[in-house]
This record gives C-alpha cells, structure tokens and sequence, in this order.
C-alpha cells in the first residue's frame, strides 16, 4: 500500500516555509501542507522506502532538486498575491493561499516548457503562478459548494470569513490569474478563459446532479473533464506553447494533461473515501455526506441498488451527532469497498495513467519528459 508521505515533499519547494508570521507558523504544525522540508524528509523517505516506493521517492527527489530555483520563483510570486487587498475577499483568499499545496499544475507548465528548452522565465513563472491562482480560486469556490469544511489541514476559507468573501476571494483571483497572462501568447490567454468556462459548467453540471443518486458514467466523466482535467490540459498545453513545441507535440500535451486530470480526479474520490485526513488535510466521507455520485459510488450503487438506497438515506440524514454520523459513514465505506468499488477506481485511474504515458511517448525525450513520468506515477500513487 502506497503512504501519501512517499509522493507528499515532490510539490514542496526546497526553501518554502509556512508564511504569514507567526500565524503561519503556528500553523506550520498542524497539517501536512505546512510541513517543514527539513524534518519532513527524512520522515518521508522512510516512509517510502518501507512502502515499497524507494525508487519513486529517489525520482522525486531528484526532481524536486532539479526545479528547486523554479519552484523558489513560483512561490515568492504567490506569496505576493493580494498582499496590498485589504477587503474581506482577500483575507479569504491569502486564508488558502498562505497554505501550499501539492502544485502539480505549475509543475506541469514548467516542465511542458521545459520539453521546448525553456526554463522558467518571467513568462513561465506568468502562467505557472496564473495556473496556480485560477486552481485556488475554484477550491474557494467548490468548498463553499460542497461546503467542505477542511482544506489543506485547516478551516476553510468560508469557514473563517464567510461564504460571500470566499465566492470574492475567488473572483479577486481568477482576475488577477487573467491579468497575470495579459502578456502571454494570445492563444494562450484565450483557452484559460475557456478553461474557467469549462470548469463552471462542470461544477454546475455536478450541482444539478447532487442528490439524484442516478449512477451515470457518461455525466461523471463530463462534470470531471470540465471540473479537474480541462485545467492540467491548459497546464501542459499552454507550457509546451511556452516552450515553443510544435502541433503534434501540443496535441500529445493536450492529451495527456486530459488523462492526468481524470487520472488525478479519480483518486481524489477514492481519497475522500479511505484517505487518512491528517494527511489528505479534507475531511472524509465529503462527496458522501454532500451526495455527489463520484466514480467509486457510482460503480457501488451500480453493483448494489440496497447500498444506493443507503447513499441517498445517508445524504438526506439528520444525525444525532458527530459520532453517530461518522459510524454511519465507516459502514457506508465498508460496503462501497466490500463491492471492490475502491479498488476499480484505482484501476480506472491506472488506465488513464497509461494512456498519459501513451501521450508521454510521442514528447521530445530527455530530462523533462523523465520528469514528466515521475509526475505521472506521483498522481496515481499519491495519497494526498
Ligand atoms: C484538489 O486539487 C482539487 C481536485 C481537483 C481534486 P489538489 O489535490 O491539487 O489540491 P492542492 O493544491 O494540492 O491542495
Ligand atoms: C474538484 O472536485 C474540485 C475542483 C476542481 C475545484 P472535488 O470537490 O472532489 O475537490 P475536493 O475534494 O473538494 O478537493
Ligand atoms: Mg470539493
Ligand atoms: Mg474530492
């Protein structure tokens, strides 16, 4: 079994420590997201290498070294987003921002630019930071949705300040992502304004959806495409764009920024499911208690129509308290996992992975593609 602590540090920049004072320091010990490079590694190599993962924590180390200026770069710019907004909206959205997550996407532009031979100049550091700001303005956005009350391993932002200034906060950032790739390439400024349409209608696709408990792959897929992958093709498309690649290159980035999106997606349900919240930094059991058919419930409902009854029942329900709640909840698991829901939702995610891969050879070969397919093996085996 794979520990999430094995792929955890690949996204962490070297020198990155908690921001915000000695607020963000107080916080720096009480989730994943904020811990230290310096203690944690260690740690995560043992783990790794007691997971059966040795190899893979050794590539991502490498990786992490090898971009280690880029990532220093990346993070230094986001630290300064909204730093000079004084509403409500941006304290929301410094609240998420002042928390680092796993930052596949920049990652995923710099290394598609790096495909090209570029490194990661001003205008790469524009896109990756832009790519960055437009995925934390939509978890402002989706956990007011699905009010989702822990990210990152701490209250959500609409916990703290509010759902409108959560809803502001994310404006505030998708404006300023906008802004960022004024500059860029206009081919690339025009798909992340369709990238933004696509992931609206896919969480509006998935709100007229919640609480039907109709199993239907066919909507899953398409609330998935716009919601999560749209975002990793314009990652891996707009980078190769930036590096320069020509169209079969940026067809085969297309592709495989759509199967690593899905990819990425379908694990994210399984975690929401059997995925240890101390280390996910989200609460269990969310898309079951807010009743969104993810891709493991929808297989579950399909192979037992009793346990879809029981998804609903426990969707609609009134709990006595937490704890009856959450029983309730480790039993639904239980079921969904005795069907073998779980474990063919890892094999879905391992066939979008191979057809990533498929992509991934028809890319210039050398240290950036290698690196790319450490990201590709990082996506399925993370456990965060
Ligand atoms: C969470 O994305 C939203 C999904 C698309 C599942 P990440 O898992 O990349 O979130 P962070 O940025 O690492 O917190
Ligand atoms: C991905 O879906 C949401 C976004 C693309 C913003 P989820 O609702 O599953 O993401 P988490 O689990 O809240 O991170
Ligand atoms: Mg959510
Ligand atoms: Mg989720």
């Amino acid at each position: 079994m794979v520990t999430l602590r094995a792929v955890a540090p690949m996204f962490e920049p070297e020198t990155v420590v908690a921001r915000g004072g000695a607020e963000g320091q107080a916080r720096a010990s009480e989730g994943p997201a904020r811990a230290s490079e310096g203690t944690v590694m260690p740690a995560l190599a043992d783990a790794s290498r007691r997971a059966g993962l040795g190899a893979l924590a050794t590539r991502i180390q490498g990786l992490r070294g090898w971009l280690a200026a880029d990532l220093r770069a990346l993070e230094e710019d986001l630290a300064a987003v909204g730093a000079d907004g004084t509403d409500l909206a941006w304290a929301a959205a410094r609240h998420l921002m002042g928390t680092t997550g796993k930052r596949v996407r920049p990652i995923c532009v710099a290394l598609a630019a790096r495909l090209g031979g570029r490194l990661a100049d001003a205008p790469v550091l524009a896109a990756a930071g832009a790519i960055e700001m437009v995925h934390n303005a939509t978890l402002l956005h989706d956990d007011v949705l699905d009010q989702g009350e822990t990210r990152r391993g701490l209250p959500a932002a609409w916990m703290v300040y509010g759902n409108a200034a959560s809803v502001l906060g994310g404006d505030h950032l998708l404006v300023a992502a906008l802004q960022r790739v004024r500059g860029l390439p206009v081919s690339v400024q025009h798909h992340l304004v369709d990238v933004i349409g696509s992931m609206v209608e896919g969480e509006a696709l998935q709100l007229a959806r919640r609480g039907r408990f109709e199993p239907d792959r066919a909507a899953y897929l398409k609330v998935v495409q716009g919601k999560t992958a749209a975002l990793f093709r314009w990652a891996l498309h707009s980078g190769g764009v930036l590096g320069g690649l020509d169209a079969a290159a940026l067809e085969a980035l297309t592709m495989l920024g759509e199967a690593l999106g899905i990819a990425f997606q379908l694990v994210d349900d399984v975690l929401d499911l059997e995925g240890d919240p101390a280390v996910t930094g989200k609460a269990a059991g969310a898309d079951l208690r807010e009743g969104k058919l993810t891709w493991p419930l929808i297989l579950a409902a399909d192979a037992d129509l009793d346990l879809c009854a029981a998804m609903a029942h426990f969707a609609a329900g009134r709990w006595a308290d937490e704890a009856e709640e959450a029983q309730a909840a480790a039993s639904l698991v239980r079921r969904v996992a005795s069907t073998g829901a779980l474990a063919a939702t890892r094999a879905e995610a391992a066939g979008y992975v191979a057809t990533a891969r498929e992509a991934l050879q028809r890319l210039p070969a050398g240290a950036a593609r290698d690196a790319l397919d450490t990201v590709i093996d990082t996506v399925l085996a993370r456990s965060h």
